[in-house]
Protein backbone atom coordinates (compact mmCIF):
# COMPACT_ATOMS: atom_id res chain seq x y z
CA UNK A 1 0.00 0.00 0.00
CA UNK A 2 1.13 3.51 -1.08
CA UNK A 3 0.43 7.23 -0.03
CA UNK A 4 1.89 10.44 0.50
CA UNK A 5 1.60 13.26 2.91
CA UNK A 6 1.75 16.74 2.84
CA UNK A 7 1.79 17.62 6.47
CA UNK A 8 1.92 16.35 10.45
CA UNK A 9 -2.15 16.41 10.38
CA UNK A 10 -1.97 14.21 7.00
CA UNK A 11 0.61 12.02 8.74
CA UNK A 12 -1.31 11.04 11.84
CA UNK A 13 -4.73 10.39 9.96
CA UNK A 14 -2.94 7.71 7.70
CA UNK A 15 -1.76 6.51 11.01
CA UNK A 16 -5.37 6.21 11.86
CA UNK A 17 -6.20 4.82 8.59
CA UNK A 18 -3.76 2.02 9.01
CA UNK A 19 -3.81 0.73 12.18
CA UNK A 20 -7.42 -1.07 11.93
CA UNK A 21 -5.49 -4.08 10.34
CA UNK A 22 -2.82 -4.07 12.47
CA UNK A 23 -3.27 -6.80 15.48
CA UNK A 24 -1.90 -7.91 18.83
CA UNK A 25 1.20 -9.96 18.37
CA UNK A 26 1.94 -7.50 15.85
CA UNK A 27 5.45 -6.34 14.71
CA UNK A 28 5.59 -2.63 12.70
CA UNK A 29 9.07 -1.77 11.80
CA UNK A 30 9.12 2.24 10.71
CA UNK A 31 11.94 2.74 8.47
CA UNK A 32 13.07 6.08 7.63
CA UNK A 33 15.55 9.26 8.17
CA UNK A 34 15.70 11.54 11.20
CA UNK A 35 12.39 13.81 10.84
CA UNK A 36 11.09 11.46 8.30
CA UNK A 37 8.20 11.09 10.75
CA UNK A 38 8.18 8.10 12.40
CA UNK A 39 6.75 9.18 15.63
CA UNK A 40 4.20 11.74 14.44
CA UNK A 41 2.42 8.69 12.19
CA UNK A 42 2.81 6.44 15.47
CA UNK A 43 0.67 9.05 17.15
CA UNK A 44 -1.92 8.07 14.98
CA UNK A 45 -1.64 4.75 15.16
CA UNK A 46 -1.50 4.61 19.37
CA UNK A 47 -4.82 7.12 19.27
CA UNK A 48 -6.51 4.70 17.13
CA UNK A 49 -5.65 1.37 18.83
CA UNK A 50 -5.67 2.84 22.87
CA UNK A 51 -7.25 6.58 22.46
CA UNK A 52 -4.75 8.31 23.55
CA UNK A 53 -4.54 11.80 22.85
CA UNK A 54 -1.82 12.40 20.07
CA UNK A 55 -0.40 15.11 21.78
CA UNK A 56 0.28 12.34 24.48
CA UNK A 57 2.65 9.90 22.30
CA UNK A 58 6.01 11.74 22.36
CA UNK A 59 9.38 9.99 20.95
CA UNK A 60 10.55 7.44 23.18
CA UNK A 61 14.30 8.19 21.79
CA UNK A 62 15.30 8.77 25.73
CA UNK A 63 12.87 6.44 27.84
CA UNK A 64 13.29 3.70 24.97
CA UNK A 65 10.04 2.35 25.66
CA UNK A 66 6.83 3.94 26.05
CA UNK A 67 3.41 1.70 26.89
CA UNK A 68 -0.10 2.25 26.06
CA UNK A 69 -2.76 0.50 27.06
CA UNK A 70 -6.30 0.78 26.05
CA UNK A 71 -8.79 -1.70 23.32
CA UNK A 72 -5.26 -2.94 21.52
CA UNK A 73 -2.32 -2.24 23.81
CA UNK A 74 0.84 -0.96 22.03
CA UNK A 75 4.35 -1.14 22.69
CA UNK A 76 6.21 2.04 21.25
CA UNK A 77 10.12 1.77 21.28
CA UNK A 78 12.81 4.00 19.08
CA UNK A 79 16.20 2.40 19.03
CA UNK A 80 18.10 5.38 17.64
CA UNK A 81 20.38 5.39 20.60
CA UNK A 82 20.80 1.70 20.99
CA UNK A 83 24.30 0.57 19.32
CA UNK A 84 24.38 -3.15 19.89
CA UNK A 85 21.86 -6.13 19.71
CA UNK A 86 22.72 -7.21 23.11
CA UNK A 87 21.43 -2.94 23.98
CA UNK A 88 18.32 -3.97 22.18
CA UNK A 89 18.15 -7.44 24.27
CA UNK A 90 18.48 -5.84 27.30
CA UNK A 91 15.41 -3.55 27.07
CA UNK A 92 13.62 -7.19 28.12
CA UNK A 93 12.79 -7.15 24.06
CA UNK A 94 11.78 -10.99 24.36
CA UNK A 95 9.26 -9.72 27.26
CA UNK A 96 7.59 -7.42 24.80
CA UNK A 97 6.78 -10.03 22.13
CA UNK A 98 3.36 -11.18 24.54
CA UNK A 99 1.03 -11.43 22.09
CA UNK A 100 -0.71 -8.95 23.55
CA UNK A 101 0.42 -5.61 22.12
CA UNK A 102 1.58 -4.52 19.19
CA UNK A 103 4.68 -3.58 18.69
CA UNK A 104 5.78 -0.10 16.88
CA UNK A 105 9.81 0.54 16.33
CA UNK A 106 11.37 3.34 15.08
CA UNK A 107 14.95 2.62 13.72
CA UNK A 108 14.17 -1.38 14.05
CA UNK A 109 16.16 -1.68 10.56
CA UNK A 110 19.33 -1.08 12.17
CA UNK A 111 18.93 -4.50 13.96
CA UNK A 112 17.75 -7.06 11.37
CA UNK A 113 18.60 -9.99 12.75
CA UNK A 114 16.65 -9.57 15.57
CA UNK A 115 13.07 -9.27 13.94
CA UNK A 116 10.75 -12.31 13.02
CA UNK A 117 9.81 -12.94 9.42
CA UNK A 118 6.40 -11.55 10.12
CA UNK A 119 6.02 -8.28 10.49
CA UNK A 120 4.82 -5.10 8.60
CA UNK A 121 7.35 -2.69 6.95
CA UNK A 122 6.26 1.08 6.89
CA UNK A 123 8.98 2.76 4.79
CA UNK A 124 8.96 6.42 4.50
CA UNK A 125 10.92 8.93 2.25
CA UNK A 126 10.87 12.77 2.23
CA UNK A 127 10.33 14.04 -1.21
CA UNK A 128 11.41 18.00 -2.17
CA UNK A 129 9.30 18.89 -4.72
CA UNK A 130 7.76 22.38 -5.18
CA UNK A 131 5.45 23.75 -2.71
CA UNK A 132 7.99 22.73 -0.07
CA UNK A 133 8.07 18.74 0.84
CA UNK A 134 6.23 15.47 1.21
CA UNK A 135 6.08 12.54 2.58
CA UNK A 136 5.99 9.22 0.74
CA UNK A 137 4.73 6.22 2.57
CA UNK A 138 4.90 2.29 1.48
CA UNK A 139 3.43 -0.11 3.66
CA UNK A 140 4.40 -4.28 3.36
CA UNK A 141 3.24 -6.99 5.23
CA UNK A 142 5.73 -10.30 5.41
CA UNK A 143 5.81 -12.43 4.56
CA UNK A 144 4.26 -11.05 1.19
CA UNK A 145 1.06 -13.20 0.05
CA UNK A 146 0.57 -14.40 -3.37
CA UNK A 147 -2.78 -12.43 -4.92
N1 LIG B 1 4.05 14.99 5.75
C1 LIG B 1 4.61 15.02 6.95
N2 LIG B 1 4.46 14.00 7.79
C2 LIG B 1 5.06 13.99 9.02
N3 LIG B 1 5.83 14.98 9.48
C3 LIG B 1 6.01 16.05 8.69
C4 LIG B 1 5.42 16.11 7.41
N4 LIG B 1 5.81 17.27 6.84
C5 LIG B 1 6.58 17.89 7.74
N5 LIG B 1 6.69 17.17 8.87
C6 LIG B 1 7.50 17.53 10.04
O1 LIG B 1 8.58 16.61 10.11
C7 LIG B 1 8.86 16.29 11.47
C8 LIG B 1 8.71 14.79 11.69
O2 LIG B 1 9.11 14.51 13.00
P1 LIG B 1 8.99 13.07 13.67
O3 LIG B 1 9.46 13.24 15.06
O4 LIG B 1 7.66 12.48 13.43
O5 LIG B 1 10.06 12.24 12.81
P2 LIG B 1 10.82 10.91 13.21
O6 LIG B 1 10.97 10.14 11.93
O7 LIG B 1 10.14 10.22 14.33
O8 LIG B 1 12.23 11.48 13.68
P3 LIG B 1 13.37 10.76 14.54
O9 LIG B 1 14.26 10.09 13.54
O10 LIG B 1 14.05 11.89 15.24
O11 LIG B 1 12.70 9.79 15.47
C9 LIG B 1 7.89 17.11 12.33
O12 LIG B 1 8.53 18.28 12.72
C10 LIG B 1 6.76 17.42 11.35
O13 LIG B 1 6.09 18.61 11.66
MG1 LIG C 1 10.85 9.58 16.17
Amino acid sequence: MYAVTHNEEQMIEFGRQLAPVLKPGDLVLLIGDLGAGKTTLSKGIVQALTGVHPDEVASPTFTLIHEFKGRVPVYHLDLYRLETEADVLGIGLDDLFDGKHVLLIEWGERFPALWPKARIEIRIQNVECEDGELRRLSVTRFPETAG
